[in-house]
């Protein structure tokens, strides 16, 4: 079987990793892929959202699995566009259509489902630039924090949680009167602020069945004990401590299953990964956000505890009989630690040469931003290299990271030394 897998990130390379060790898989290939691809794959230099080019490269390399890992090509409808084709409609798309991508491609579709079906959530209300007067006064009925949302995609950035009142009217104004982030904040959703613990879970679906994957949490702040700027993420764990068997439980009745429910009664064929971001408040578990695809450094250490051939995963994905297979999972921990290019998630340089790959014996280096020249691998993004490790314990497992990611270097190479800080 011919598989491809859309995007660049270190996500992409897990997967690619993965399915390079499925005895069902002929030919791999990433679109357009890193220099950590390459050693599994054959990169294809298209870009994501080019889907006649996509389309044309399936048709001649007789791709039966296509696995979408970013959300902009599926908010922009490649399963659609996939489907309206007929030399193409055979193909498996791991991905939702447009329709069902919305509920990350906005927050209000997504708030809008979630009180639909009765799943817990912050409480909210949407406003857009002809409400803003209503938007400002609903501000003043609040109390601090205010979590302001753009309503739609803007690479991670969108949500804002001023902690005084002065400074969420300034940001809800200069959201929808000087379009901050552009027609992402022609709509925002103001909610209500959770006091918790976040964590991930993660659910793949052939639009009926479903299987729910290990848990994760992610460290997004660029700086020692979660502070400073957002980034795309500096490391995650699974499984979550916290998340015990009863609370996941609660999840699953409360979140998933009624998630999946709504999907069907709603009419919208969801097949791929929901990403449910969670809060645990008290013992109980509400929806921060949904994302339709898997998160990134999140599959990092996902992926690795799949013990089932993915491949075999996908295939009853695409045939809908997801229900007929067995899904095992790996009892130990896998951590994950990002190495990122120095000044990032601002200003930073590329093109700086990684050195001491070769090296790395305990841990997989999952190459997150990095690309192949003249035999060397250079940087070329702002998170480099996520370091991946199994161990029978969290500590174990990120001793390994660290210790490998000692023997790895490049100009400037910055990782925090405190993932899983806030865990027993
Ligand atoms: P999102 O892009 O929706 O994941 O939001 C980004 C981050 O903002 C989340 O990871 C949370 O840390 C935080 N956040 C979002 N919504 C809330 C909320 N209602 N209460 C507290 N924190 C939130
Ligand atoms: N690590 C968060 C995300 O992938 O959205």
């Amino acid at each position: 079987m011919n598989i491809l897998i859309l995007g660049s990130g270190g996500r992409e390379h897990a997967l690619s990793w993965k399915i390079a060790q499925s005895p069902l898989l002929s030919n791999l290939f990433i679109a357009p892929g890193n220099a950590g691809t390459s050693q599994v794959g054959k990169n294809i230099d298209l870009s994501v959202s080019d889907f006649e080019g996509i389309a044309d490269f399936c048709v001649s390399n007789s791709i039966e699995i296509m696995v979408v890992g970013p959300e902009v090509p599926l908010v922009e409808g490649i399963h659609d566009f996939f489907e309206a084709n007929q030399k193409t409609k055979h193909i498996h798309v791991i991905g939702p259509k447009k329709l069902g991508a919305q509920l990350e491609g906005s927050k209000k579709f997504s708030k809008e489902f979630m009180q639909k079906h009765d799943i817990p959530t912050a409480k909210y209300q949407a406003f857009t630039p002809d409400t803003l007067q209503e938007g400002l006064t609903f501000l003043e009925t609040l109390s601090p924090p205010f979590v302001l949302k753009a309503d739609g995609l803007a690479a991670g950035k969108g949500v804002v949680i001023p902690d005084n009142l002065k400074d969420a009217k300034l940001e809800l104004t200069e959201m929808l009167a000087n379009s901050k982030f552009g027609a992402a904040s022609q709509e925002v959703v103001i909610e209500e602020f959770l006091d918790g613990i976040e964590l991930s879970v993660f659910v793949l679906t052939d639009g009926t069945n479903y299987k729910v994957l290990p848990t994760a949490k992610d460290y997004k702040r660029i700086g020692e004990g979660d502070k400073g700027l957002n980034t795309g993420g500096m490391g995650a764990v699974s499984p979550v401590p916290f998340a015990d068997e009863e609370f996941l439980k609660k999840v699953e009745e409360r979140i998933v299953k009624p998630s999946i429910d709504g999907l069907k009664k709603d009419e919208i064929d969801f097949v791929g990964f929901l990403f449910i971001g969670l809060m645990k408040v008290g013992d109980d578990p509400f929806v921060i956000e949904y994302n339709v695809r898997m998160g990134d450094p999140e599959t990092e250490v996902v992926i690795p505890r799949i013990e089932s051939d993915l491949v075999e995963v996908f295939q009853a994905v695409g045939n809908k009989t997801l229900d007929k297979i067995e899904f095992k999972i790996s009892e130990k921990s896998v951590c994950t630690v990002m190495a990122v290019s120095g000044g990032y998630p601002e200003r930073y340089e590329k093109s700086k040469e990684i050195t001491g790959l070769d090296a790395i014996t305990e841990s997989i280096p999952f190459h997150a931003g990095t690309k192949s020249s003249d035999g060397k691998v250079l940087t070329s993004g702002g998170r480099v290299i996520a370091m991946s490790s199994f161990g029978d314990t969290k500590k174990e497992a990120l001793e390994k990271s660290y210790a490998s990611l000692l023997k790895i270097n490049f100009d400037k190479m910055y990782y925090r030394t405190d993932i899983g800080f806030d865990l027993e």
